[in-house]
């Protein structure tokens, strides 16, 4: 088990967080309920931007909640495979992926699933064939609902399921926005990022209306944070200002550390456990936690 997260480093002046609101203190979560059939929560993390911290958010936000003792499967959406990549598995040598369990009715998903080197903690690996699935489902019935068959049989085996989606609105993310329960936006923290959002919002009201009415947004979570740059912090007080209380107070600063957990193949909470990366998300994983109460 991990050390209690010590709030400290991610403090500002005044006690308050970066986001300019003071940070709630929020208590260790308790582990799940063994006695409670599991059915997973499922989270897609959604920005059609590249580059914003979607895989890293998946990854790591995934690793700190396998941390509280949860079962939690990280489902790689991305044909680019980097979910993959960043849990030390390699696309280009897997004999199933997400693609056959999406297009081929003999594949079960405990045959595609894989452990990683955190306990607790599942991948469904993707690679560049999932980009010829975005092409054949096309002209399949309910195209749209794919993933979502698809993650009814492994539900019941894990407390949360975390979508990396890919950079981009298409029948992809449609799927993992079909799929889920709740969405992630990662936000990069500069001055641009912002035009997007609308653009999010939009697809995710459509997905709302036709197809899954019980999607809620979960919350936006800034990345990339610097808190030395003014630039930085003014984005990051526009985005509270736009979007309220559905900003995260967990703010994720830019840090080398991050592309280094690429290379390694591991999350940060076991790569660089008690790095201030590593209790951002573990403080995100508590607000997480606190938002969905029964997961
Ligand atoms: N907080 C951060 N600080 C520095 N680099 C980061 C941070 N988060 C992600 N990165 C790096 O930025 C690149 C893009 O991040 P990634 O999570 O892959 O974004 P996305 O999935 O949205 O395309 C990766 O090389 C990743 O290692
Ligand atoms: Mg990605």
């Amino acid at each position: 088990m991990p050390a209690l997260i010590d709030p400290e480093p991610l403090l500002g002046d005044d006690d308050l967080g970066p986001t300019g609101r003071p940070l709630p203190r929020l208590p260790e979560p308790l582990p799940p309920d063994p006695s409670r059939p599991k059915r997973a929560l499922i989270i897609a993390m959604c920005n059609q931007k590249g580059g914003v911290g979607k895989t890293t958010t998946t990854i790591n936000l995934g690793a700190a909640l396998a941390e509280t003792g949860r079962k939690v499967l990280l489902v790689d959406f991305d044909p680019q495979g980097s979910l993959s990549v960043g849990l030390g598995v390699n696309p280009h040598t897997l004999d199933t992926s997400i693609y056959d369990l999406l297009l081929s009715k003999n594949t079960a998903a405990e045959d595609v699933i894989t452990h990683t080197v955190v306990e607790g903690l599942d991948l469904l690996p993707s690679n560049i064939d999932l980009s010829a699935a975005e092409v054949q489902l096309v002209s399949e019935v309910a195209r749209e609902q794919t993933l979502r068959r698809a993650l009814v049989k492994v539900r019941h085996s894990y407390d949360l399921i975390l979508i990396d989606c890919a950079p981009s609105l298409g029948l992809l993310t449609v799927n993992a926005l079909t799929a889920a329960d709740k969405v992630l936006m990662p936000l990069e923290c500069e001055f641009f990022a912002l035009r997007g959002i609308a653009l999010l919002t939009d697809t995710i009201e459509k997905v709302q209306d036709r197809l899954n009415p019980e999607l809620e947004v979960l919350g936006i979570l800034g990345t990339m944070y610097d808190a030395r740059t003014l630039h930085s912090r003014e984005v990051l007080e526009r985005v509270v200002q736009a979007f309220g209380e559905t900003v995260f107070h967990s703010v994720i600063r830019r840090t080398i550390k991050f592309p280094e957990t690429t290379v390694a193949g591991e999350p940060i909470t076991t790569y660089a456990t008690t790095s201030p990366g590593a209790a951002a998300y573990r403080m995100l994983a508590r607000e997480v936690l606190a938002r969905c109460p029964g997961a």
